[in-house]
């Protein structure tokens, strides 16, 4: 699949007026990226980011309404910190997140450690609309700003014998509460894909949303987006990429395997164990808006369903 880019000329119609905490970090790390690289910053100023070097993808659905960023940004998933999805906004700021960087070895030519600001050098930025759906039954569309993991893959060169990727979050349990005193979870938060999933075009490393650097609670400095399948799938923080023969034992598959399977593609006719899959509550409707219909591969279908040709879509979850 082709994916087209036009440039981004205006942030105003996705942009809502919320004060984003890691702004200046973000451009600090970009500008000098994109300085470094010779090519023309991408922000005009420390105080204010411009998408002038940020392209939309015009091969999606780019009519889906944006969530509320401060709904977005203030009811998320981090069990390092917290199971309550309100409290991580204020426990993620502890985390350190310069300098990154991520390793990625196994199956590949050139296993090597790559620092964020080289990863990035190299990429050009696009905003995707996403929607993303929670196996827990809620939803939310996100603009986000990232890149294809194929392109970071194919700089470590994958050799014919990798089919697996593994993905790795950062232990720091200095800052991260759950991983000090172990609970529920076992940590580091692992997750992983087919070879063929983690090349498709539309699985996406995010730096950013709305615009704007990825806040912390959102997986800053660098998480994965897969937008076909359950969220749980999108790991953040990632600090390590192992191409791998055989598919890693992922964090929920392990802890719950009758209830998280690896694939984990969103599939209305599947339920959970403990809830139903066929409806999704939108992130911010109203309480007596409908719920939503989920789609089957949350309607990236007709960009991904061949990947699943040879499986029957009953049985896996
Ligand atoms: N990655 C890590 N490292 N730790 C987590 O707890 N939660 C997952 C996923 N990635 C999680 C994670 C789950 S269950 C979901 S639904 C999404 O992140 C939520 O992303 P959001 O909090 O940005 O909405």
């Amino acid at each position: 699949m082709i994916i087209k880019t036009k440039k981004l000329i205006s942030s105003s119609e996705i942009t809502p007026p919320e004060i984003f905490q890691e702004r200046r970090k973000f451009i600090r790390m970009l500008g000098l990226t994109m300085v470094g690289a010779n090519i023309p910053s991408a922000f005009a100023s420390e105080d204010k980011i411009s998408l002038a070097n940020i392209f939309r993808n015009t091969a999606l659905d780019n009519s889906l309404k944006s969530t509320p960023a401060e709904l977005v940004q203030n009811y998320t998933n981090y069990y390092e910190f917290t199971f309550n999805k309100d409290d991580s906004t204020k426990l993620a700021q502890s985390m350190v997140i310069d300098p990154w960087s991520v390793e990625i070895s196994g199956e590949v030519e050139k296993p090597q450690v790559y620092h964020l600001e080289d990863i990035l050098s190299k990429q050009t930025l696009e905003e995707r609309i996403y929607r993303f759906r929670c196996v827990e039954g809620w939803s939310m569309v996100v603009p986000w700003v990232g890149f294809s993991l194929s392109n970071l893959l194919k700089i470590a060169q994958p050799l014919s014998t990798a089919q697996f990727v593994k993905f790795t979050t950062i232990q720091q349990p200095e800052t991260m509460p759950n991983q000090r005193d172990k609970k529920m979870l076992e940590f580091p938060y692992v997750e992983g894909l087919r070879i063929d999933e983690a090349m498709h075009p539309l699985t996406l490393l995010a730096v950013g949303m709305y615009g704007e650097t990825l806040p912390k609670q959102n997986g800053a400095p660098l998480r994965l987006v897969v937008p076909w399948k359950y969220g749980f799938k999108s790991i953040k923080a990632i600090v390590k990429i192992e191409l791998l023969k055989k598919p890693p034992l992922t964090t929920w598959n392990k802890s719950a395997p009758q209830e998280y399977g690896f694939y984990a593609n969103v599939n209305p006719s599947v339920p959970h164990p403990r809830w139903s899959q066929n409806s999704e509550r939108l992130l911010g409707s109203g309480f007596f808006t409908p719920r939503r219909q989920t789609e089957l591969f949350n309607g990236y279908g007709e960009q991904i369903a061949s990947l699943y040709q040879d499986m029957d879509l009953r049985h896996f979850f």
